[in-house]
């Protein structure tokens, strides 16, 4: 595992933007894996600024999502559908049909969890998966307790998972209960990983994550397995390492 320390949040960014830019224009038919959340915003932000700047083209690159909540649909301003179109997708030449996220209005929820695992397979699997973690350790919709070899499946999310996404809704009664996931082993098949911490809140996610013995417990943990993870984290988040 590398450890690239930053400064701050813009300077994470920068640095994963970077690689995600050079990835790209070595491979231009590249399948990414993205996140939502705070975290990958200011590295979209840095792929949309190159797009317009630089001229880096998406016209063949595929994204396949972690996850979307179950209940919501895509044009619901809580999707994860209506947050990648927004931040990332439409600033992009990258073509709709190239870009998926799991459907969480689907109405054979078992069936999508299927087809979409078998589309990261017809793709070829992810060559570079994007993550942020969760206070709780989780990556993607994972939460602690999920086993290393699950594929994508649906979830019910934990109460505190549900509390810090509240930020986004009304309420905390908003918030969906339940989302579909790409699965630990998933994520682990991805030629390489990158994941990003930003903060004071996941200081104590960091070092664990760093610290702690692997366990189905610590959801992150599992990256341990993996030979090619590189986490980027800036100072705050750094806190305690
Ligand atoms: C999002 C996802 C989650 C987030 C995590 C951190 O697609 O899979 O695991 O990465 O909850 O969220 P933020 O970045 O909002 O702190």
């Amino acid at each position: 595992m590398k450890l690239i320390r930053t400064e701050n949040y813009a300077e994470m960014s920068l640095e994963a933007g970077k690689i995600i830019v050079d990835k790209i224009r070595t491979n231009p038919s590249l399948t990414l894996g993205l996140a939502t959340g705070s975290t990958p915003k200011g590295v979209y932000d840095y792929l949309i600024q190159d797009h317009e700047e630089n001229g880096t083209t998406y016209k063949q690159v595929k994204s396949v999502n972690l996850d979307e909540y179950i209940g919501l649909s895509v044009e619901d301003p809580n999707s994860y559908h209506y947050f990648m179109n927004q931040t990332l997708f439409k600033h992009l030449d990258i073509n709709d049909n190239q870009t998926h996220i799991p459907n969480g209005a689907a109405s054979d929820l078992e069936q999508e969890c299927l087809r979409y695992e078998q589309l990261i397979k017809e793709l070829g699997g992810i060559d570079l998966q994007l993550l942020g973690i969760g206070q709780n350790g989780h990556i993607g919709f994972n939460e602690p307790g999920t086993p290393f070899t699950s594929t994508t499946h649906i979830v019910t999310l934990a109460q505190n998972t549900r509390e810090a996404n509240s930020r986004f809704f009304n309420s905390l009664d908003e918030v969906p209960t339940h989302a579909i996931t790409m699965g630990i082993a998933s994520i682990l098949k991805s030629n390489e990983i990158l994941l990003l911490v930003s903060g004071e809140r996941k200081a104590e996610a960091l070092y664990k994550f760093v610290n702690r013995e692997i366990s189905e417990e610590f959801p992150a943990s599992a990256l341990k397995y993996h030979s090619n993870v590189t986490v980027i984290a800036d100072r705050d988040a750094l806190k305690y390492i």
